[in-house]
């Protein structure tokens, strides 16, 4: 097994084999354990990492700079309106000048159709590791954590657990595609059986949906996709019920929300949980569209690991950053 992570980018899961991710779950635990003993880890001392937040953000800014400082280092946060990037400076200038200041560039820009490209171009321009904290297209922070979460309750061998990926009606703001997105290439990669649920009209980007049916094949996941939010909820070990953007529905914010509110009944209830399974575990990524998304009794009850789930963003983000800006 490959242990080489010294300077690689970390931009989505598929550029990682199954047994680089168990590495990095493996190594997310120990930093759990250590975090809970209070023993130090101070693995990368006076490194920096440049965090350029285009978007807004509670627990990835913040698992990232707690993260960082709890490895020895230290974080800039950064937004764009206070950078050069407001005067047109490019991504490539941008990426060349501060990966030659620290040890790792950072960045969450999830505006459709280019978060992801602005992260590539700043990869291949930086001769430090970029980190993704959320593009357009993938969020593997996000979705490393929830592989923690899940293997913590269901254990490493999760072949056949059944896992729901279901839309769910928010107001809030529009979400990007890249959670459930990340979850179902990550996911597909240990053999679970997904039911992917949504309306007509907000489909994920085909290509993403393609891969995921690769990894399937090596893996022997299951992938079915379906328009009704029951079917995802049926006798499932996992549900993770979300809302994510109708991009292909229009380019126009206005017409996306006329759409959404055609599905306000796709909330995540208690009728929906005794679906499940007795043992079901409730996922969110969190921030949560309360009344909406779910429903409080379900996000508040006995089912719901959201709080495990957020709190394991800190031990993924420490994992990931001290194998790529440290390790061998
Ligand atoms: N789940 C997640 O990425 O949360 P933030 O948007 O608060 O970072």
């Amino acid at each position: 097994m490959s242990t080489f992570f010294k300077g690689r980018h970390f931009i989505t899961t598929q550029d990682f084999s199954k047994e680089e991710i168990d590495l990095l779950l493996d190594l997310s635990k120990e930093l759990k354990m250590k975090f809970v003993v209070d023993e130090p880890t101070p693995w990368l001392l006076y490194k920096t990492v440049f965090m350029i937040f285009f978007d807004e953000s509670t627990r990835t800014r913040n698992s990232i700079e707690a993260g960082i400082t709890q490895l020895g280092g230290h974080a800039h946060f950064l937004t764009p309106d206070k950078m050069q990037i407001a005067h047109g400076e490019t991504a490539a200038d941008t990426a060349k000048v501060l990966s030659r200041f620290g040890h790792a560039i950072a960045i969450r820009a999830c505006k459709f159709a280019q978060g992801n490209n602005y992260i590539r171009t700043c990869a291949v321009n930086s001769c430090v590791p970029v980190l993704n904290l959320q593009d357009d297209v993938y969020h593997p922070m996000q979705a490393l954590a929830d592989l923690m979460t899940i293997r913590e309750r269901f254990g490493e061998n999760l072949r056949g657990l059944k896992v729901g990926i279901s839309w769910a009606y928010a107001e809030s703001h529009l979400k990007p595609l890249s959670v459930p997105q990340s979850q179902l290439l990550l996911f597909s990669k240990y053999g679970m059986e997904i039911t992917l649920a949504y309306p007509e009209k907000f489909d994920l980007m085909p290509d993403i949906v393609e891969k995921a049916r690769q990894n399937a094949a090596k893996s022997g996941a299951k992938i079915s996709i379906t328009h009704s939010m029951e079917e995802a909820f049926e006798k499932a070990d996992v549900v993770i019920p979300k809302n994510w953007g109708g991009f292909f529905v229009s380019q126009n914010e206005k017409e996306i929300l006329e759409e959404t509110r055609k599905h306000t009944d796709w909330i995540c209830d208690e009728r929906k949980m005794k679906l499940a399974k007795p043992g079901v575990i409730y996922m969110h990524a969190l921030p949560a569209d309360r009344g909406n998304e779910v429903a409080d009794s379900v996000i508040d009850g006995p089912s719901s690991v959201v709080y495990d789930e957020a709190e394991n963003r800190l031990h993924t983000a420490k994992a990931v950053m001290a194998l790529t800006m440290g390790g061998r």
